[in-house]
């Protein structure tokens, strides 16, 4: 009698917990047995959860596949947050659209220049390998593609992740010139854990063209203090506050913020990119907690946390679950304007975006936001991190020094030093095209490292002398980050994470601080070395690995590349 009573208490709460279960189920909807039920889900997750990402057909075969895209650059006025200005769209958006493949497939981007000015794009985080005439980089691995002229850009991508693509001339990206590039994997650990997914791209943006406030930057009276930005957007959107646009603006106050819609139950994977110029943000979702899994491309064991720092070029995946009541929460990209050389004024440093619940009602968010504390301008803590797999990190053979500081050239402009070295971009006859010219030494500003040795492992011990942290970005690579020093700390090459550290292309070396970068040089081609800040790439702020030029050399450049060249103009 009594054990009847417990078995019909047992079925009760099971009954019960059945009810309690969200309608959506909270299993994959596809199986990797099956591969037309993954293309299904992709295609679903693209087509309901994007505001303006179109989907893409999406392949799945383990053989070569190419996936083709045609980009059109014009330049032509937008309002993003409401203030119009003349800005550079891709197929007449921006950001630009979303270009997407699998693991394992070429990639094929046709760039159409209808601007009266050169362009280039790069493909940020992806490693060329065996193509490095197209990692897009003005000065260093082509000729920019001339005004009303095609070029195609074709590789294989054997990697997976978070990635984007932007051009690499002057400033033109900061004025929306990118878009995001995402590689799928069909054996990504997390395939599983996740539902949906979403991108979220995040930035500074200025009101004022690039070539206005780099003339500025660029005197002595700047003192090296770099353009603050007006305002910051999500997936392209924010709004402003008009009564700071100079008078004659087109400007409207009521632009729409970015709103994203979850589904009560599922589970989201979020890629957040940061395409700044200059500035670094705290992003997060009021009550919803962030699980990290990817950090640039690099699978990471899952990492909770509330505010998630992100620098210029950075990108992290995060598993968010819609498991909160259904109402509406902000999404919040706080700009760490802490972090600018001279104080920002009319800037709203809080970016915000909707995070809307299917079905909730139309009240706006009152939600607050996660009081954790987050040490300013630094990143993440990456011993907080840990890859995905285990893996044996090779001992170092070559250790590079660099050492990074600004200071007055001989016209009084503030300029960024690499090892005593100002970058002047050799426009007419960029670095790769010396390599096959034969050419073996290079003119100090280039900056130019040679690593001759294949597969000779490289530590770059990057030390910063300056009063600002820089989000330092490796072309062609990704590096084992062994450590990073804050102001006052000292490198001690013993106490460097050798057992497992994480791998990421970008990252920050603190205000007078030292980061230590270790990578396997057995990737022929001219890889750039730079801040990512788009200010210090224009003040000299870059340096250059030409990798292995014997092995460049007997790869076969294609013909429209090597036709460039003979097509270069000066800036
Ligand atoms: Cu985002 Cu030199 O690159």
């Amino acid at each position: 009698m009594y054990s009847l009573k417990i078995l019909a208490l047992v079925f009760i709460l099971i009954g019960s917990f059945l009810l309690l279960l969200p309608n959506e189920s909270l299993s994959s909807p596809f199986s990797l047995s099956d591969p037309s039920s993954y293309t299904n889900f992709l295609e679903k997750r693209y087509s309901e959860h994007h505001e303006f990402y179109e989907y893409h057909e999406f392949h799945d075969s383990n053989e070569y596949h190419e996936k083709s895209y045609n980009i059109k650059i014009t330049k032509e006025p937008y309002a993003p947050d409401g203030f119009k200005r003349d800005i550079y769209l891709v197929n007449g958006q921006f950001p630009g659209p979303l270009i997407e493949c699998n693991k394992g497939d070429v990639l094929v981007i046709n760039v159409e220049n209808c601007l009266n000015e050169d362009t280039t794009i790069h493909s940020h985080g992806i490693f060329q390998r065996d193509s490095p005439w197209y990692d897009g980089v003005p000065g260093q691995t082509q000729g920019g593609i001339p005004s009303n002229e095609t070029f195609t850009y074709k590789f294989k991508v054997d990697q997976s992740g978070t990635y984007w693509y932007h051009s690499h001339s002057r400033a033109q990206y900061i004025e929306g010139l990118l878009g995001p590039l995402i590689v799928h994997d069909p054996q990504d650990p997390y395939l599983h854990e996740y539902d949906e997914e979403i991108i979220v791209i995040l930035q500074d943006w200025y009101h004022t063209d690039s070539k206005t406030l780099l003339a500025t930057f660029l005197t002595p009276e700047s003192e090296g203090n770099e353009p603050d930005p007006d305002n910051g957007l999500i997936n392209g959107k924010n709004s402003y506050n008009c009564s700071w646009a100079p008078n004659g603006s087109k400007c409207d106050s009521d632009a729409p913020l970015a709103n994203f819609k979850l589904v009560y139950g599922k589970r989201y994977r979020f890629r957040i990119i940061n395409t700044s110029a200059f500035a670094t943000f705290i992003f997060s979702i009021d009550d919803h907690p962030l699980d990290v899994i990817e950090v640039e491309g690099m699978m990471t064991k899952r990492h909770t946390v509330h505010r998630l720092p992100i620098n210029i070029a950075q990108r992290y995946s995060v598993i968010v679950k819609a498991d909160k009541p259904k109402k509406k929460y902000w999404m919040r990209s706080e700009m760490e304007s802490a972090c600018f050389a001279a104080p920002a004024t009319n800037l709203n440093p809080l970016i915000k975006a909707i995070v809307e619940y299917e079905g909730c009602d139309n009240k706006d968010p009152s939600s607050t936001a996660w009081s954790d504390d987050v040490e300013n301008c630094v990143d993440l803590n990456v011993t907080d991190l840990k890859p995905y797999k285990p893996q044996n990190v090779p001992k170092v053979d070559r250790k590079i020094e660099i050492t990074i500081n600004f200071k007055p050239d001989e016209n009084n402009v503030t300029m960024g030093y690499i090892n005593n070295s100002t970058y002047k971009i050799d426009i007419k006859n960029p670095t790769l095209y010396k390599v096959y010219d034969d050419v073996k030494t290079f003119d100090t500003d280039q900056n130019a490292f040679i690593l001759e040795k294949d597969c000779e492992v490289i530590d770059i011990i990057l030390k910063n002398e300056d009063g600002g942290e820089h989000p330092f970005h490796l072309h062609g690579h990704v590096f084992w980050l062994l450590g990073i020093g804050v102001n006052g700390t000292t490198l001690d090459y013993d106490k460097l994470n050798t057992k497992d550290p994480i791998q990421r292309d970008v990252t920050t070396v603190p205000a007078k601080g030292w980061a230590v970068l270790r990578f396997v040089a057995d990737n022929p081609g001219v890889w750039g070395f730079h801040c990512h800040i788009e200010w210090h790439v224009q003040s000299g702020l870059v340096a250059q690995f030409v990798e292995l030029p014997d092995k460049i050399k007997k790869l076969n450049p294609p013909e429209d590349w090597k036709a460039l060249k003979s097509k270069i103009k000066e800036y």
